[in-house]
């Protein structure tokens, strides 16, 4: 299947349509919503084609998918992942299984929370609008500012997300991810032109 040949559920998904499968609570809804038309937003202001756009809102719609799914079958998807993250290997997993074989968004999706070295650009920007979509109760000035950098200048953003989310790991004693790590280091290494991160 080419890029051009979006698989019927991601076209689904673009619409707001999730899967038979999702398990997502009512309350979660207007989260997936806000996400998805964050990413439609920027899309657009990239100047991304019609196909990427709807790559881009689909992701948004599914990267929460499973995020009320029972800890038991979450689990038992994605063991080698602790609790907090698991949604995201476990939803990934079963849109391949359906067989979406786009290798960027599913990869965006596994990774939406630990972040990745190898994003591309959809793993990106799903990371930056999870966290920044309007409806976050927490930080709403700082948040405004950064929403207000992008989608054109992403880097500097990307870099305060990752070390406020290591920090909120930190804070819960729990150990980093070795995928977090490893974006961390790739975005210090990207943005060592500018490393003022004071967005
Ligand atoms: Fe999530
Ligand atoms: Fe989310």
């Amino acid at each position: 299947m080419t890029r051009r040949e979006l698989h019927p559920l991601i076209i689904r998904a673009a619409r707001g349509e999730l899967p038979a499968w999702a398990r997502v609570r009512t309350g979660r809804l207007t989260h997936l919503a806000s996400v998805a038309e964050l990413l439609s937003r920027w899309a657009a202001e990239l100047g991304l084609d019609e196909g990427d756009r709807l790559r881009w809102v689909a992701a948004g719609w599914l990267h929460d998918s499973l995020r009320d799914e029972v800890p038991e079958s979450l689990a038992a998807a994605a063991p080698e992942y602790p609790i907090q993250v698991q949604h995201g290997p476990a939803a990934a997993e079963r849109l391949g299984a359906e067989g979406v074989d786009d290798r960027e968004l599913l990869d965006a999706i596994r990774f939406h929370s630990l972040g990745n070295s190898g994003f591309g650009a959809l793993g990106r920007y799903l990371y930056l609008a999870d966290y920044l979509e309007p409806g976050r109760p927490f930080s709403p000035v700082e948040n405004a500012a950064m929403r207000a950098a992008l989608p054109h200048e992403p880097d500097a953003v990307l870099r305060r997300i990752c070390a406020l989310r290591i920090q909120e790991v930190l804070s819960r004693g729990r150990p980093l991810r070795p995928e977090t790590v490893a974006f961390w280091n790739e975005l210090q290494e990207n943005g060592a032109v500018d490393s003022r991160g004071d967005i």
